[in-house]
């Protein structure tokens, strides 16, 4: 028998006893004759002794043991003098009668403590070490809790886990797409799904009512901190559902992960804000809603005074920052440079501070009087001690802008508090979105999304200004879910694809199986899905889904553990009648010489 107890378990009840143990040395320490190990496993850490006096011989062999190596113990359970007790074994230790050696280790690359040593890349090369830290594997072990808790709860409620297809036919999730070819069909090829969209829906057709998954998803699309090439989603669609039911029983699932996994009751139910309202207020789609703020439109209030920036603008707004009217010159070029920065891309800002005294200090007092900026303050709800901080500008990526000052100002002034969670679904999006490029519609969701009835009628006359039966869960600014009610008739179905601008042709092609299934009874319908790594990553307080998963890529989509992707055999190549362009690959590879480390 490997061991009798975990290096987690024992404690003061156990002293006297004698005891088996197998880990990993964490670290050991000489202290005059003795010799201190701290033996690891994946339940804790217990603290091993080896007496010189007692049994030298087996001192020595401690003495030897390097980090990491993989031990096998018997000894005595006994009370510490030296208590420890931040761990749960803290109260005791094992004085050893035996050691055995069941396999050593080089010493590894980086510590295996919470604070490792290791950078990014060489912890990602390790991943199996990283691993065996603490912080990574409660992560994974969250994950597990609520993977068990999703599938226990929609199993209560009666959805059923279906398992589609990883080889399939490309799904329009707006990504690119993984591509696989196919040795039997030669010249063809499978795609990976960006989600199972078109097979939930079928599942519907097929009369399974309620289905969920935990699935894999594939998208080739350019990688952040919130992004993977492969993630995880809790996938779901509903039958005979309309947009309330369907919001209400996931925000069943979603009160029972708070509740079950954070011990955090929400008692609200989640506000249901329009993407217009969170747009104009927050100047974005997944609005952070622990914290005010709002933006604040002043266009009217700055015209006609000889300020070309503001007269020329679109939209002028801005936001107030409560308490800020003694920002130094420095911290106001701070800001200034932030909103310069080319992902936020604006020109430049204007500040205006309302001094406690109640006078007024701005970037513009040339063009406006006090009584002007006592006008801009009472529209912003601004008070003495304030400070207004306002962009003019084209109005959509403007209003992008000022909802990422926002979001820079609260985390300067600490407004987004950690434990509080603020959940709410962003409705009414548009169904479709103009792209300047090709100069065409695309679907904001997915061309099976279900537009109002009633906004039918501008589909003709201005595509832009359909809303859709579509929805995403946000909570504290991360948009953790989005799904719709979807067409499930044929006509409104080609309507969607005629807008789209795919010929029928096309669209029979592409998804003519999922029109054809809409023949026969489909029944009304609608879905959702998580991006579980997100929700894993809410929950253990991450920035990054990176290490809510256990085997991840890093920025350049390679996994440098296992040095993927990769080329393959020429024999593989032939087998599929492909061939690599070489010549263009070289000047490819030049280029980018660098990005592969
Ligand atoms: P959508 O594309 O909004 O919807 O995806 C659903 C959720 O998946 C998560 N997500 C990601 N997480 C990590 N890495 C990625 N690359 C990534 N892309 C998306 C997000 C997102 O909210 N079929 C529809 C759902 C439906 O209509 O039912 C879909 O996939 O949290």
């Amino acid at each position: 028998m490997y061991r009798t107890h975990t290096c987690g378990e024992l404690n003061i009840n156990h002293a006297g006893k004698n005891v088996t143990l197998s880990g990993w040395v964490q670290k050991s320490r000489g202290l005059g004759g003795m010799t201190f190990v701290d033996l690891r496993d994946r339940y804790g850490i217990t603290q091993l002794v080896f007496n010189m006096e007692k049994d030298g011989e087996l001192c020595r062999k401690a003495r030897k043991l390097g980090r990491e190596y993989v031990i096998q113990i018997t000894g005595n359970v006994a009370e510490r003098s030296n208590k420890n007790l931040k761990l749960p074994t803290g109260e005791i230790e094992i004085l050893v009668d035996t050691l055995h050696v069941l396999n050593s280790s080089e010493v590894p690359p980086f510590t295996i403590e919470t604070e490792t040593d290791g950078g990014d890349e060489l912890r990602m090369k390790y991943r199996y070490l990283d691993l065996r830290r603490q912080v990574i594997r409660k992560n994974l072990e969250l994950r597990h809790r609520m993977a068990m808790e999703i599938r226990n709860y929609l199993s209560g409620e009666n959805f059923i886990e279906v398992e589609t297809p990883v080889l399939i036919k490309s799904t329009p999730e707006g990504a690119r797409d993984f591509v696989v070819p196919s040795r039997m069909n030669p010249g063809q090829f499978y795609a990976l799904p960006q989600s199972p969209q078109t097979f939930k829906q079928l599942l519907m057709v097929a009369g399974f009512d309620k289905y969920f998954q935990i699935v894999k998803c594939f998208r080739d699309e350019d990688l952040r901190a919130d992004r993977q090439p492969e993630f995880t989603q809790i996938d779901c669609e509903m039958s005979f559902v309309d947009r309330d039911n369907l919001l209400d029983a996931f925000e069943g699932l979603s009160n029972h992960l708070f509740r079950s996994i954070m011990g955090v009751e929400i008692n609200d139910k989640y506000p249901r804000m329009p993407y217009d309202e969170a747009l104009r207020k927050f100047g974005s789609d997944k609005p952070d809603t622990r914290f005010g703020m709002e933006i604040k439109d002043l266009k009217e209030h700055t015209e006609g005074k000889g300020f070309q920036v503001f007269d020329s603008a679109e939209y002028v707004s801005g936001i107030v920052a409560t308490g800020c009217a003694d920002y130094s010159r420095k911290q106001l070029d701070e800001l200034t440079d932030y909103v310069k920065k080319p992902q936020i891309g604006t020109r430049g800002l204007v500040y205006v501070k309302y001094n406690e005294a109640g006078t007024f200090k701005s970037s513009v007092d040339k063009f406006y009087s006090p009584d002007d900026l006592q006008k801009w303050a009472d529209a912003m709800g601004a008070a003495p001690g304030d400070l207004m901080l306002i962009l003019a500008g084209e109005t959509e990526s403007t209003r992008k802008a000022l909802g990422e000052l926002r979001l820079e100002m609260g985390r300067k002034l600490n407004l987004m508090d950690p434990k509080a969670y603020r959940p709410l679904w962003v409705v009414d999006f548009p169904l479709l979105e103009w792209d300047e490029e090709t100069n065409r519609y695309y679907a904001m969701h997915h061309p099976f999304t279900r537009p109002y009835e009633e906004d039918l009628e501008l589909f003709d006359s201005d595509p832009g200004k359909v809303r859709a039966k579509a929805y995403d869960l946000v909570i504290n600014g991360v948009e953790i879910g989005g799904g719709s009610i979807r067409i499930h008739n044929e006509d409104l179905q080609q309507k969607m694809f005629d807008n789209l601008g795919f010929t029928r042709e096309e669209a029979a092609k592409q998804f003519g199986f999922l029109m054809g299934a809409f023949r026969y009874g489909a029944p009304p319908h609608g879905g959702i899905a998580f991006g579980f790594d997100r929700w894993v990553a809410l929950f253990a307080g991450l920035d990054s889904i990176r290490d809510t998963i256990a085997f991840p890529k890093n920025n350049a989509g390679r996994d440098v553990m296992i040095d993927s992707p990769s080329s393959i055999a020429e024999e593989q190549l032939e087998e599929l009648f492909l061939e690599v362009k070489k010549e263009e690959l070289k000047k490819i590879e030049t280029r980018t010489s660098g990005r592969k480390q």
